[in-house]
């Protein structure tokens, strides 16, 4: 069956993995042990820049198999559309040329024929707000033509991007604009900065002769990568920052086609379906015989949604870090033409209908199994964990910009202001707690039935642990990680409350309330190495119910209170926004002065994060992109603004009347910024 029938022919279950083929000819001395690496290191070896190694062989066929069900991905010189004819010359690249620049061509059967029959329809429920979802079949119609730009060919910085706020400061960049071009140009790397980017370049993968990701970890002493070797799509944001903040943006723009191209489209049709819109957790590029053929060889890109994770975890902040990602990619190149392609506009509204689906749920957060996100483990996160908010909200703020405004999609925009306003509402309600709230927690009444009630989620003041009484500061406070009816966890969660600051998912007040905290629990949240992943670690019974006495989640290890130097680069962007590079500077010299001693670890353990990780990785991708993109944000505030926001008073008007039980009138802008503690 050739993909066109496949796809077209909805009526049979789809195979459960797609493989995107891509075959290399034997006759012309392809090894099909280490296909990948061997176009890998040809690219590296002949080219010093990714951006410049990127062609495709002119020995190296490009065909696609794709399982039923998913889109095809091909590089290819034959006309729209034919791309997945086997037995059809279908090449990477100019033949011949050994060049990458030329047609690329994505033959795949989505994108506009899903325009247009994935219909959303919308209508106003009770609270005011949209309830969206797809109807109609799927279609396939080969479409998207791609030519690949190099960066020279693109606009750095914008006109309108001359001046910034950054924490209420003007920064002129008119005059920062040529000294950015390059960072390499402006100082000279250290030995560690250069040690990194070479280690970083070493992680990534290609396919089809293009860079397309990088690996997890590079662990040369690993006996057992497990999925180490995939490419993780949270993992590669911070290696995808470094290289856009260096002016290499092929890399970029590949992984978020590809990984697109992973993204299930087919409605769920049974329990092991992933859902439509939901983007792989990890994907790794095989190198695989050709079935029926001799000694030929194909790469497959196979994608996982969870179903080989350890624990099944369902990766819900996929999705969100791929649409967060591909808004840090128009910003940064100016290439806003990725984010208008029809197949990319399409896989952005098929997360967020996934994301703003209708369930049984009540509340605006979004509703989630544990381990759906960094903490991809059992650790007591299910429900509406805070790392899952902050991102769908910066996620929600990215479509609000990216999403183009049609008939098509109005309801789906109407959706996403409805949801920003609502769920910043909730978050900044509900989920913050300080010195003078916690107190109010203490003094709850409990059982109050009626829309009226003060303690509406019955939380029992003897919830509060012993912990938090001595450590919340006077001044200052944090969102709780979790809110559920009858439960507040209060333990600290890092990447939340920096994302929640990112987004502006916090109020000002409440951001620069978080970065407080931060400084004055230095010790507890950073001490020998930045950042806590959660403060304080379960112990004794609670290890032991809530992660079900897991022996890689000890207390103070892994998700369970380790340190994660990843966490660094996400820290320092919070830092750059409230006008604190200094802090962000710190914990920088202290990363420093021990990753690449100790080998770039996944994770620091104890309790002050004293030492290496248990059971961590080492030569981590994330820690290393994490580390490299930390230096550049510091280095470039005006290349950083660009990846956070400010607070929008005109999403907040339309908001909190539809949470207000005094019902539906609409609120002026100033009741919004009264009520929501500005
Ligand atoms: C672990 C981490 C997860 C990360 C993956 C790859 O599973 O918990 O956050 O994405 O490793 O590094």
């Amino acid at each position: 069956m050739n993909t066109s029938s496949c796809i077209g022919a909805s009526t049979m279950k789809p195979c459960c993995k797609m493989l995107i083929g891509y075959r290399i000819s034997s006759i012309l001395g392809v090894s099909h042990v280490n296909s990948s690496s061997y176009v890998r290191n040809n690219l590296l070896k002949s080219h010093s820049k990714l951006v410049d190694g990127g062609g495709c062989y002119s020995n190296v066929q490009c065909n696609q198999e794709v399982g039923f069900g998913r889109r095809d991905f091909c590089v290819s010189d034959l006309s729209w559309g034919q791309g997945r004819v086997l037995g059809k010359s279908s090449y990477c690249v100019d033949k011949g040329s050994g060049r990458r620049r030329g047609v690329l061509v994505i033959p795949w059967a989505a994108s506009d024929v899903r325009e247009h029959s994935t219909s959303i329809e919308s209508h106003v429920n009770e609270k005011g707000f949209e309830k969206i979802y797809i109807q109609g079949g799927l279609n396939v119609k080969p479409l998207v033509i791609e030519r690949i730009e190099t960066s020279s060919e693109t606009e750095v910085l914008k006109e309108e991007d001359d001046k910034v706020e950054v924490n209420g400061t003007g920064v002129d960049l008119g005059i920062l604009k040529d000294l950015n071009q390059n960072v390499a140009a402006e100082r000279e790397a250290s030995e560690i900065e250069k040690e990194a980017w070479k280690l970083l370049r070493d992680s990534v993968v290609s396919y089809c002769g293009n860079p397309v990701g990088t690996v997890a970890a590079n662990d040369p002493a690993d006996k057992q990568p497990l999925n180490y070797d995939q490419v993780f799509i949270r993992d590669f944001v911070p290696s995808a920052l470094a290289f856009l903040l260096n002016g290499e943006e092929e890399i970029v723009k590949n992984f978020l086609l590809h990984t697109l191209q992973l993204q299930s489209w087919e409605k769920t049709v049974d329990c092991y379906s992933p859902g439509q819109g939901l983007m792989p957790a990890s994907f790794k590029v095989r190198t695989v015989p050709l079935e029926g053929s001799d000694g030929a060889f194909e790469e497959v890109l196979d994608p996982d949604f969870g179903e080989s994770a350890i624990g099944r975890v369902a990766p819900v902040d996929s999705g969100l870090w791929w649409v967060i990602l591909l808004r840090a990619y128009g910003k940064i190149t100016s290439d806003y033409a990725l984010q208008e392609r029809v197949d990319v506009q399409t896989g952005m509204r098929l997360i967020l209908n996934l994301c703003l689906s209708d369930g049984f749920d009540m509340f605006p957060s979004l509703l989630v199994t544990d381990g759906p996100c960094m903490i991809d483990r059992r650790m007591g996160i299910h429900g509406h964990p805070l790392e899952i908010q902050a991102l769908f909200y910066a996620a929600l703020r990215c479509a609000h910009e990216m999403l183009i405004v049609n008939d098509g999609t109005k309801n789906l925009v109407a959706a996403i202001n409805n949801r920003l306003s609502a769920l910043s509402f909730h978050v900044r309600e509900y989920y913050w707690v300080d010195m003078k709230k916690i107190n109010e927690i203490y003094r709850y009444k409990t059982e109050e039935y009626s829309p009226d009630a003060i303690n509406k989620f019955n939380i029992y003041p003897d919830q509060i642990p012993s912990w938090l009484v001595d450590w919340i500061p006077g001044e200052g406070g944090y969102l709780i990680g979790n809110l559920e009816p009858g439960h507040m966890d209060f333990r600290f969660f890092t990447l939340g409350n920096l994302w929640a600051i990112v987004s502006s998912l916090g109020t000002p007040k409440q951001n620069k309330g978080i970065l407080n905290l931060i400084e004055a629990k230095w010790d507890d949240l950073v001490a020998h190495m930045p950042l806590k992943i959660c403060h304080p670690a379960l112990e004794y019974e609670e290890w032991r119910i809530i992660t079900g006495s897991d022996p890689k989640n000890t207390p103070w290890s892994y998700h369970n209170g380790g340190s994660w130097p990843t966490l660094l680069w996400h820290f320092t962007l919070v830092c750059v926004k409230m006008g604190r590079a200094e802090l962000a500077q710190k914990a920088v010299v202290l990363a420093e002065q021990r990753l690449s001693a100790d080998k770039w670890p996944e994770y620091y353990d104890t309790r002050s994060g004293r030492f290496i990780g248990k059971q961590a990785r080492l030569n981590q991708t994330w820690t290393i992109a994490g580390f490299l993109a930390s230096k550049m944000l510091l280095e470039n505030p005006e290349k950083a603004s660009l990846l956070f926001w400010e607070e929008d008073y005109e999403l907040l008007e339309t908001c909190v009347c539809a949470l207000r039980k005094t019902g539906r009138k609409k609120c002026s802008r100033f009741a919004a910024q009264s009520q929501i503690h500005v």
